[in-house]
């Protein structure tokens, strides 16, 4: 039995990412700003969503786009000024929009005054803020970096003969959660933020801010596979708990964690309530679904499945029945579009696939999270030429490749599909040059499928768009609490084309259907009696058929029936 009900916006918020950088430019310098999401807020409320999630905007030399933070309590050039974020943020509070920012403490950058003077000398006082080996102790056992090009996450340094641990760039070194004096520092920035009236955070990597500092070797039941064993770090448990106590229990705030590593058996401890940790965190077993075992950006050769697809998201349900809240998420600024990657962008397919995978994410128990332009069902850009890209992820990576004499042709395809900048693209907003987003030069290539139609201008003027009816789907969620709190049941297990499933709440009933598949499909569903079923939302009225229990579905057809 559910018991799970405790009501808190959280839950029934609905989340919207902007990636500040390609959100909206109001200088004409080819860069979004905190101006240009001012500009755009009635849009945003327009859409119906309660939350905004800010990708970082602190001042940062822009290694990795601002998640290498040189000052945590100032705003990027860029993006304007901490009046302009002021002025966003009372903006916001007119329009009943929340705030959610993200916190970026795995890691600074290293023109974070804290590093600038922690490398300076072994003895210097801000030498423990993070993680150093000293060279007369020889190398130190390898550690994986995501931004290397030979994936060592310990670089040498000069001028203390010593290494210093980076998880990602040489540009973000590990802060040393270790140090109390660390933890306190987190702490002081997030009252920071917490007094000028945010609600919340996005904790980014939070799963790896623990590390064993004896750095052993890589213990032989991670088979090679840093990413669990970076999430199991000893202490990590400990420090959520001493954050929630110091900082989060006294705000009235949201918090959702970003977890690689951490399994399905491990979520509890973080979002028990019971144990005063975190309310939310990203797992990334959808995001694994298309790729190699153990390889978050190589693509693996065979196309998922529906039958797998449906069997991480009813797990994870699973696992939230009695206790915590999940989050539900298609894409971020991390992966490719969801049209793209779990639809379809081909002309005949893009409308629908947008819509289900809307629907999909808007029926499901847990908090939705949509990054910008998926409302307008904006796809993947795939670049041909890696100068086109920006993204420090595919740079190294191409280089790394090169260097080994790899196959570089093979790494332009796999690209297309898992490169990150194809969900950083501009914003596409309407049809003049640069779809709006720019006058200028935008820093990365806007889709030309701005031009045809994937915009917001024209999807404003067409009732039966893929961005109205997101905003219809917002309003069916609103409108039936029962999407949010009721227990959700997986029917037709193992249909590869079809995905279906019951919600239920205080004795209403929901039947969502939808098509997976680029055929049309036919199903039965035998659990309830249709005789008083009512169509409540649709994708594809006219092609709309139901005979008693059975139902034709059309290609990407989505449709959610009330149940009496
Ligand atoms: C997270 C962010 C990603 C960033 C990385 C390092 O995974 O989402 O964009 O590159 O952390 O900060």
């Amino acid at each position: 039995m559910y018991e799970n009900t405790e009501r808190k916006w959280w839950k029934e918020g609905i989340v919207y990412q902007i990636y500040p950088r390609s959100f909206q430019d109001t200088t004409g310098n080819g860069i979004g700003d905190l101006q240009g999401i001012i500009k755009r807020l009635d849009y945003i409320k327009s859409l119906g969503v309660d939350i905004i999630w800010l990708n970082p905007v602190y001042t940062s030399p822009n290694d990795d786009n601002g998640y290498d933070i040189s000052n945590y309590r100032d705003i990027m050039g860029e993006f304007g000024t901490m009046e302009d974020m002021d002025e966003l943020m009372s903006e916001m509070k007119k329009r009943d929009l929340r705030l959610v920012m993200d916190l970026v403490v795995n890691h600074s950058s290293d023109e974070h005054q804290w590093f600038v003077e922690s490398r300076k000398s072994r003895d210097n006082p801000y030498r423990d803020y993070y993680h150093w080996w000293p060279a007369e102790k020889g190398t130190p056992p390898k550690r994986f970096s995501y931004f290397d090009i030979d994936s060592n996450a310990w670089k040498y340094d000069a001028p203390s003969d010593s290494y210093y641990l980076h998880y990602y760039s040489a540009k973000q070194p590990d802060l040393k959660w270790e140090n109390p004096k660390v933890r306190e520092e987190v702490y002081d920035l997030m009252k920071f933020w917490f007094d000028k009236g945010i609600d919340g955070f996005r904790m980014d990597v939070i799963s790896t801010i623990s590390k064993d500092t004896d750095y052993p070797e890589l213990p032989e039941k991670y088979k090679g596979d840093f990413i669990p064993y970076y999430a199991e770090g000893p202490h990590l448990h400990e420090y959520l708990q001493e954050m929630n106590e110091k900082v989060l229990s006294k705000y009235d705030v949201m918090t959702v964690g970003e977890a690689p590593g951490v399994r399905k058996e491990q979520a509890l401890d973080f979002v028990d309530e019971d144990r005063n940790e975190l309310n939310m965190f990203f797992h990334f077993d959808l995001m694994g679904l298309d790729r190699e075992p153990g390889e978050t950006f190589k693509m693996r050769k065979e196309p998922w499945k529906l039958t797998e697809f449906k069997r991480i998201f009813t797990e994870w349900d699973e696992v939230f029945v009695k206790k915590g809240w999940g989050s539900l998420y298609l894409n971020n600024h991390d992966f490719p579009r969801s049209v793209s990657r779990w639809g379809s962008d081909s002309k005949a397919h893009w409308k629908h696939s947008a819509t289900l995978l809307q629907t999909f994410l808007l029926s499901m128990r847990g908090t939705p999270y949509f990054l910008y332009g998926e409302e307008i069902g904006m796809t993947n850009i795939k670049f041909d030429r890696i100068t086109d890209y920006q993204d420090i992820n595919t740079l190294t990576r191409y280089e790394s490749i090169k260097k080994s004499g790899g196959d570089l042709e093979a790494f332009i395809k796999n690209e297309k599909d898992a490169g990150r900048d194809n969900a950083r693209t501009p914003m596409q907003w309407n049809t003049e040059p640069h779809s709006g987003f720019t006058v200028k030069k935008p820093w990365l290539k806007v889709n030309e499928n701005y031009k045809e139609g994937i915009n917001v201008a024209t999807q404003e003027s067409d009732k039966d768009s893929v961005l109205n009816y997101f905003r219809n789907m917002v309003q069916v969620r609103k409108d039936h609490l029962g999407l949010v709190y009721g227990t959700y049941r997986l029917l037709l297990k193992d249909n590869e084309k079809v995905y279906a499933y019951a919600r239920e709440w205080q004795g209403e009933q929901f039947l969502v259907l939808l098509n997976f598949s680029t055929e049309p499909s036919s199903v039965s569903i035998n659990e309830f009696s249709f005789e008083k079923a009512r169509l409540i939302i649709s994708n594809n009225q006219a092609e709309n058929t139901q005979i008693g229990n059975n139902f034709e579905l059309a290609p990407y057809q989505a449709s959610i029936y009330k149940v009496f």
